[in-house]
């Protein structure tokens, strides 16, 4: 009887770790700060979510005075400048909001949105 009831233990013991395990598989959506460079189509999806509202997804909209990226004459530095700074015409900073590998990569893009 006693061996019994200790079993029991035993076993719903068993059943309580294995409900832990599992939880631990629960995916970490937090995603890793990381440097590495970006590819083109990722700066795509990050100018699309946070420039095309302005921009276009072809940079030249111009809503909210926002100029066309396509003739823009703006080398390399001075965009990435633009990006992490904005300016006081209504180009906003995107320094805290990107991280310096989407910032690179969006520099990239921008440059390829010229003819
Ligand atoms: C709220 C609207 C808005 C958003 C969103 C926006 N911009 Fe702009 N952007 C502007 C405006 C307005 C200007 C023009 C400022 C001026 O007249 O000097 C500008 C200018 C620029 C320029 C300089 C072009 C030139 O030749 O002088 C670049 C490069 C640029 N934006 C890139 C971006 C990128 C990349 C993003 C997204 C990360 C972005 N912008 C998001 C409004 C916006």
């Amino acid at each position: 009887m006693v061996l019994t009831k200790n079993l029991l233990v035993a076993s719903s013991f068993c059943f309580l770790l294995a409900a832990c395990g599992g939880n631990e598989t629960v995916e970490d959506t937090t995603k890793p700060v990381s440097n590495e460079p970006i590819s083109l189509e990722d700066a795509r999806a990050v100018y699309t979510l946070n420039c095309a509202s302005c921009h276009g997804p072809d940079g030249t909209l111009q809503a909210s005075n926002a100029k066309d990226l396509s003739v823009s004459k703006l080398n390399e530095g001075e965009i990435e400048h633009m990006i992490r700074k904005g300016n006081d015409k209504g180009m906003m900073p995107y320094e805290e909001m990107l991280s310096t590998a989407e910032i690179k990569g969006v520099v990239k893009f921008v440059q390829n949105l010229r003819k």
